[in-house]
């Protein structure tokens, strides 16, 4: 699909987009817009490098593609200087391989916070009340009447919620946790979460006020105490050595044994073979997964456990934030090409 074909400056995206905002935006400022529309839902290296061709000043990619050492030579090449991942995590991305390449590299953060804090407090949610499981009890014609033990779950109030990585997304979803539910906070993050703390601060004042029992907030020292103490756990680091497997046997073993892991960073932060093990053996456990080591597969006997809810990598899948992506990751493409400042420019 092309936009504008005698525009100056030629952008591709690997992907439609949702929106035209993000469209009207590149036309108008002389790019001929290219958009893959191949139905194959993850490009290979090949198929990348055959869009972009011998002249290409810039694209907007996907976080299933691989850019490394040869797309950005390949984009340099056509003379291209800007890539932008329609994603705010870029562990796709070699960002040394684009700076040896003169291309800048840009992301999406911002507006998937509050709908990716969402679908974690979700799944929270769905895990600690069986949503899923119940439904499908449901569906299946087995409910034959109330009983005092059907689908007992836990209540959220007055548990603790631990948040592993608590930048701009774990935050979010913290606070959703303590003012939605009045769960207590324990957090572990290489910085501290000032405006977080004070929030919690400020919320256990007001319930106190107001003769109720006030929430509390932690700092843990280690990742381990908040496994070792919160009731809902949810992930919230980048993807890189460091956090590689941060969730293993060791780190499930020392968990409470009806705890619930939420994950909507990356699936690589788990070792989902250890995970499905520890959910055979605990059937208390339960997690909530958006996002799976070696996606779009799960591994071996994931699917059939009753304790997990997965759901496929949808944590920003609203219009909003969708549309909100698209039109940032143009503005990326569109600053580095007309010399504006980029949207994810720290300096901007
Ligand atoms: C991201 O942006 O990194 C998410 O995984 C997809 O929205």
């Amino acid at each position: 699909e092309v936009w504008n074909p005698s525009g100056k400056y030629r952008v591709i995206s690997t992907k439609p987009m949702p929106g035209t905002r993000w469209i009207r935006l590149l036309t108008d400022q002389d790019c001929r817009v290219e958009i893959c529309t191949e139905k194959k839902t993850i490009l290979s290296v090949e198929d990348i490098l055959a869009l972009i061709g011998h002249k290409c000043d810039g694209v907007i990619g996907q976080l299933t593609e691989d850019w490394g050492e040869v797309l950005f030579s390949g984009l340099r090449r056509a003379g291209g200087t800007a890539f932008s991942n329609m994603a705010v995590g870029y562990n796709n991305v070699d960002v040394n391989a684009a700076t040896k390449y003169g291309v800048a590299v840009g992301n999406t953060p911002g507006v998937l916070t509050e709908t990716t804090a969402e679908l974690a407090a979700s799944l929270s949610v769905a895990a600690s009340r069986r949503i899923v499981e119940a439904d499908q009890f449901m569906r299946a014609g087995l409910y034959d009447g109330w009983l005092p033990h059907l689908f007992v779950g836990n209540l959220l109030k007055g548990q603790t919620v631990g948040v592993i990585g608590a930048g701009r997304i774990g935050s979010a979803y913290a606070r959703m946790m303590v003012e939605g539910f009045k769960m207590n906070l324990i957090y572990y993050d290489l910085y501290q979460a000032t405006r977080l703390e004070k929030f919690v601060t400020a919320y256990g004042q007001f319930l106190k006020a107001n003769g109720e029992q006030p929430v509390t907030w932690k700092r843990a020292a280690t990742m381990e105490d908040v496994l070792r103490e919160a009731d809902v756990i949810s992930l919230h680091p980048v993807l890189d050595k460091t956090t590689y497997h941060l969730i293993n046997k060791d780190s499930l073993s020392i968990m409470k044994k009806d705890a619930i892991l939420v994950n909507c960073s990356r699936g690589p932060v788990i070792d989902e073979a250890a995970l499905v093990e520890h959910l055979k053996v605990n059937p208390m456990f339960r997690v909530g997964l958006d996002v799976f080591e070696d996606e779009p597969y799960m591994k071996p006997g994931l699917a059939e456990m009753k304790n997990a809810i997965v759901v496929p990598h949808i944590a920003s899948a609203s219009k909003w934030t969708r549309e909100g992506m698209a039109t940032l990751a143009a503005l990326n493409v569109l600053g580095k090409i007309k010399g504006y400042p980029a949207w994810s420019d720290p300096n901007r």
